[in-house]
């Protein structure tokens, strides 16, 4: 269905709350990627935001609120570490997997019985989920599979004609979207279903934080045990009869690709990098410095570190796109902190694909 698009200024949010209580689709901004957001209670509404991404019924969504006072709202059950856990990152670029509560349409779980929730940081997505007065059900605001988008503009080129409004929040401060995290009690382990910027070296350190102060107030003796929790990632628990792959759906589809076919450089090898040496138009992404005999170009970008990495790589993918580069090559940062998340999204983007060696 097309629609006129309103654009709507941080200082106009009550007009974007009022078009979430109609049950319709509004743009916001977050500290990660914009989203999609519609009333998680209204099933119309929910179904619409399905189709404007065209995006497939077994994917769930992530259901925003402002503040954890409203966590009842969404999830039937919090246990006491979960609670600590949404203490220690929320408000931030923090998602939990808990059960879902009554009033959340079932579709926005995929037919899961879970729902995941978060509290944005961002101050103008906080005052939008304010007005609206009730939980905002929002994916990425992408089309299905493409990157999503971390600025006004790109939210705007993504979206405009297929949603109500669109709110104008600026450049997104971490770029990539947000850690999901799951407590299996049950194997006494916090699995991360997808990284992001909160880490998985944080949300271990707040753990063991937890567990000795808990080990010191002595309230209850089920905390004393957290500290026999371990923090894995379930794209390391590998798929041999563990539901980790199955409990994140997200995971199983094709992600964040830009138009121009991306090649991972495989381990480090940046001497394959020669100028000209590919016969076409191709986009770099490098981490640190510029090996020896490039030189710096548009289409050559270089991060100090994994965060803007990050924060820059789908900003750099609409780049490459729209100055018509034939393929973009990326470096892989290390898979620690947030080059974890980095990696994650350079690798499902690639889709497998390699820098085809050259003859030395
Ligand atoms: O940073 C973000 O999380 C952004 C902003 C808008 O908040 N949202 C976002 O939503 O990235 P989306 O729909 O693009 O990704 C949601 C992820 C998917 O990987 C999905 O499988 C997972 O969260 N997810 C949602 N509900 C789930 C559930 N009940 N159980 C397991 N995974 C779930
Ligand atoms: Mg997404």
């Amino acid at each position: 269905m097309w629609h006129r698009t309103e654009l709507i200024r941080s200082e106009n949010l009550h007009r974007a709350g009022e078009l979430i209580k109609l049950g319709r689709l509004v743009v916001f901004p977050t500290e990660t990627v914009y989203g999609i957001g519609a009333d998680a209670g209204n099933p119309d509404a929910v179904a619409a935001i399905f189709a404007a991404k065209r995006r497939p019924a077994d994917n769930p969504l992530i259901v925003h609120i402002p503040a954890l006072a409203e966590l009842p709202v969404v999830a039937s059950a919090v246990s006491t570490l979960e609670y600590a856990l949404l203490e220690s990152f929320a408000p931030g670029p923090f998602t939990l997997v808990l059960p879902r509560a009554a009033a959340i349409a079932p579709d926005v779980s995929a037919g899961l019985s879970t729902v995941a929730v978060r509290v944005p940081l961002n101050t103008v997505a906080q005052r939008f989920l304010a007005v609206a007065g009730r939980p905002v059900a929002a994916p990425s605001a992408n089309r299905s599979g493409e990157p999503s988008p971390t600025s006004f503009a790109a939210a705007r080129t993504a979206m405009s004609g297929r949603v109500a409004a669109i709110i104008d929040g600026g450049d997104c401060r971490y770029g990539i979207e947000s850690t999901v995290v799951k407590v299996d009690s049950g194997r006494r382990r916090v699995v991360v279903l997808r990284p992001g910027s909160v880490t998985i070296e944080m949300i271990t350190a707040a753990l063991t934080e937890l567990a000795v102060d808990a080990t010191r107030s002595r309230s209850d003796p089920d905390h004393e045990s957290w500290s026999s929790y371990r923090v894995c990632f379930a794209g390391d628990l590998g798929a041999g009869g563990d539901d980790a792959a199955a409990a994140s759906p997200g995971t199983r589809h094709p992600h964040y690709q830009p138009r121009a076919p991306l090649y991972l450089l495989p381990g480090d090898r940046r001497e394959l990098l020669c100028p000209n040496s590919f016969g076409c138009r191709v986009g770099m992404l490098l981490l640190e410095s510029l090996p020896d005999r490039l030189h710096p170009t548009p289409l050559v970008k270089v991060f100090r570190d994994s965060e803007e990495y990050g924060r820059l790589l789908y900003r750099s993918f609409a780049w490459f796109d729209s100055v018509g580069c034939d393929a973009i090559i990326a470096q892989l940062p290390p898979a620690a902190g947030v080059g974890l998340a980095v990696r994650d999204r350079l690798t499902r983007a690639a889709g497998g694909r390699l820098v085809p060696l050259q003859p030395r």
